[in-house]
């Protein structure tokens, strides 16, 4: 027998053990049930990177914190071409965006739009009506938590109307709506005073309440029996 071990093969089998062990203890972590669970943040200005882009993103950070197993996604809908729901569908970049909601890791949502006369953006509401595939069959959506932020130029622009709208609307889903942990009950309520929602400590933490229990019921709801 060959007893001769070279450097090149002693690294190129302790490489193979570690990516072995570090398979078999994902597998052993997904027996028990628990896997990577995903939420996604779907940011609904047409201004990339803007202020609703920003609180989503303290909401996912927040989220992100709760568990080693969860996973996030900002997904910006600013600059795509996303139209409402039509009979006669014209392909737009929903394509992009629908793989992800039904992805197995897919474990919650949280939706920021911004308040736009005091209601739901348009890209929020064309958002909304494409995921109508996912009401049918699996129904992909059903039992994962989602929670709502809103973010106003004014104090007082409508963010409790925007995140009701949005709750209601995923209802239809079969979606869980959650709130932020207390004080932010409803989700996360934003002012964007002067285009810079850096300076609402109150309504940054609003999302981040918000995001903290969307992961928390991911991790509630995503435990296998
Ligand atoms: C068409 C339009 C309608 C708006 N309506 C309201 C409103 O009803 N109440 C309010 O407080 N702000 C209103 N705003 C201000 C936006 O909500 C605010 O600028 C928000 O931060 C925009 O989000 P963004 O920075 O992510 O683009 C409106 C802005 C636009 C462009």
């Amino acid at each position: 027998m060959n007893t001769h071990v070279t450097r090149r093969n002693f690294l190129t089998a302790a490489g193979t053990a570690a990516l072995a062990t570090s398979a078999s203890t994902a597998q052993a972590a997904e027996t028990r049930g628990e896997g990577t669970l995903r939420i996604l943040g779907i940011a609904c200005s047409p201004r990339k990177g803007m202020s609703t882009s920003k609180a989503v993103q303290a909401a996912l950070d927040a989220a992100k914190a709760v568990s080693p197993r969860i996973e996030v996604e900002m997904i910006d809908l600013g600059g795509l071409n996303i139209a409402g729901w039509s009979p006669k569908p014209v392909p737009d970049d929903f394509e992009l965006i629908l793989p992800k909601l039904k992805d197995p890791q897919f474990a919650g949502l949280i939706i920021g739009s911004p308040s736009y006369f005091r209601s739901l953006s348009a890209l929020c509401k064309a958002f909304i009506e494409r995921c109508m595939p996912l009401r049918e069959g699996a129904m992909p959506l059903a039992n994962k938590p989602v929670g709502a932020l809103a973010v106003a130029g004014n104090r007082n622009g409508g963010q409790e109307l925007i995140i009701q709208q949005i709750l209601t609307a995923m209802l239809s889903y079969g979606m869980v709506p959650v709130g932020g942990n207390s004080p932010a009950m409803l989700g996360g309520t934003l002012w964007s005073a002067k285009d810079d929602v850096t300076q609402d400590e109150i309504g940054l933490q609003s999302a981040k309440l918000l995001g903290t229990h969307v992961a928390e019921v991911a991790l509630l709801l995503g435990r296998k029996p």
